[in-house]
């Protein structure tokens, strides 16, 4: 028997808030959408003399949506869909500290109320028919980005939803308005994306590389294109794949888009499970694997960060700071830190070992699909669909330099410990750098670049593009000197 996912909803809300606040029986809000001229009135009155525009406090602005989801400078103000993990219902609900507003009473129920529904309901930038007339506002605003209902990763379409796709929303500026021209796209999405390769992995001590293929991974010796083996992963879709740092392990983190999710890590010499963590409730899109091997760290849809043990299979941490999906995920090279980006546009860095916020590093407009350390550790480099790369100092938290890609949107990043750094993206092109700036070469392939990994040698790089082509360059002529045919 299936419970109703409303009732599952609910009865979860109950017990996450009980314990605080056990007359919450009286009260459980209904779930009628709350859009934010209604709830605009609420904050205004009781937030806005310290949170609006440019002095607010907290760095909060919560005079409109985009500030509100832009969030405060310790991190996000707001999980849409999640009100009792939002601090803009938490903290005036008095159900954590600090109490706002500061030394008062609590708001009145009805407006605590209005902000938790609103929170439910997706935060909706809509007007009501009625109000709209009677403030004579000409035009109702788009309706929510989080809730893309035509777009949504569910299991009828498990193939359809990708990172790709996830980033096309954030991209047209979130808007799921036109939802008649996505289904249009869908379909072409669909075609497109039934070729696609989503992941590709060089490792890092032998001349192999891997490629995610349909619920299996195949490793290429990459010299000449031959096939070694390939290692089913029956979770589901792939969209991560990794080495670990001594090229024993392969981390390989997919799923079933809205409905589960999961990593393995495989024995490359023999095939062989070394560890499995993590049930999610939805798909991995973001993983790695910390320098000695012993933590995993995930994301995606659930806009959480979890951290496990590969040998005791524990969870380490589990965080919600991101109000996106997250769509990448890497380790500094000293295993200190990890830094988790997100569709939004935000990165955060973690301490590695427990989970604690580091930074929040803002400045980029689109989300950000590849996360790169450099060798020292001493700073990130992150790569988004904006089309730039930013450089983050991890001592100040501060961003150091903005790098024009010249790709496109950037999908696809990789790294050397020499400095040499590598981006591909839309535009269907692929750029080395020996240095921030000091561009090398630039390669061509024929539409979007989905993925590439640099060989262990640092001679040749292979990629992928979304219609399915993965081929192998030599990076001193820029020669396509070789294809990869999947089984
Ligand atoms: C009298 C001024 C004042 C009012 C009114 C006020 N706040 Fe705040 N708020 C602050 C200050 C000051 C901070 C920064 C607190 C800190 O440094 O931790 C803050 C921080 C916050 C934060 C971020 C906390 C964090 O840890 O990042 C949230 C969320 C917040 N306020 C929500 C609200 C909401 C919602 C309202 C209205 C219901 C409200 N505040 C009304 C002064 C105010």
């Amino acid at each position: 028997m299936f419970m109703n996912p409303h009732i599952i909803r609910i009865v979860m809300l109950l017990a996450a808030i009980l314990p605080a606040h056990s007359t919450v029986f009286a009260q459980a809000p209904e779930s009628k959408e709350v859009t934010w001229d209604q709830v605009k009135p609420v904050f205004q009155k009781r937030c806005f003399a310290c949170h609006r525009g440019e002095q607010s406090r907290g760095g909060l602005d919560l005079s409109t949506v985009g500030g509100i989801k832009a969030g405060s400078t310790s991190g996000a103000a707001v999980v849409a869909g999640k009100p009792e993990q939002s601090m803009i219902y938490t903290l005036p609900a008095h159900l954590e500290n600090p109490q706002m507003p500061p030394n008062s009473a609590k708001l009145p129920q009805r407006e605590l109320d209005l902000i938790y529904g609103w929170i439910q309901g997706g935060l909706s930038e809509k007007v009501t028919v009625a109000s709209a007339a009677g403030s004579g506002a000409s035009r109702p605003s788009r309706p929510v980005m989080n809730r893309p209902k035509t777009l949504s990763m569910r299991p009828a379409m498990p193939k359809t939803r990708t990172v790709m796709e996830a980033s096309a929303d954030s991209s047209a500026g979130n808007a799921a308005d036109a939802s008649a021209d996505k289904k249009g796209d869908l379909k072409k999405t669909v075609k497109t994306l039934s070729h696609m390769v989503t992941a590709v992995a060089a490792s890092p001590t032998a001349s192999l590389v891997a490629v995610a293929g349909h619920r299996e991974v195949t490793i290429f010796q990459w010299t000449d294109q031959s096939r070694v083996t390939s290692i089913p992963f029956p979770a589901g879709d792939i969209f991560v794949l990794r080495f670990s740092r001594d090229g024993s392990v392969l981390l390989v983190g997919g799923g079933i888009g809205g409905v589960s999710g999961k990593t393995m890590g495989f024995d490359v010499a023999t095939g062989a499970v070394v560890f499995e963590t993590g049930e999610e409730s939805d798909v991995v899109l973001a993983a790695d694997i910390s320098p000695n091997g012993m933590l995993v760290a995930v994301g995606g849809p659930s806009r959480l960060v979890r951290i496990y043990n590969t040998v005791t299979g524990e969870k380490v941490a589990d965080i919600r700071r991101h109000t996106d999906w997250i769509l990448s995920a890497a380790f500094s090279n000293d295993g200190l830190l990890l830094a988790t980006g997100d569709r939004f546009g935000s990165v955060q860095i973690w301490e590695a070992a427990t989970g604690s916020p580091f930074h929040t590093l803002r400045g980029h407009s689109g989300a950000i699909h590849e996360l790169q350390w450099a060798a020292d550790s001493n700073t990130a480099i992150s790569a988004s669909e904006d089309g730039t790369l930013r450089i983050w100092d991890m001592h100040e938290g501060v961003q150091r330099q903005v790098l024009p890609g010249e790709v496109g949107g950037i999908l696809a990043t990789d790294a050397e410990a020499t400095g040499r750094f590598i981006a591909g993206g839309r535009a269907g092109k692929i750029r080395v750098w020996n240095s921030p700036g000091n561009l090398q070469r630039e390669i061509t392939m024929a539409d979007e670049v989905t993925t590439l990994a640099i060989t262990q040698d640092g001679t040749h790089v292979i990629a992928a593009d979304v219609t399915g082509n993965v081929e192998l360059y030599n990076l001193e002529s820029g020669k396509n000197v070789g294809t990869f045919v999947l089984p």
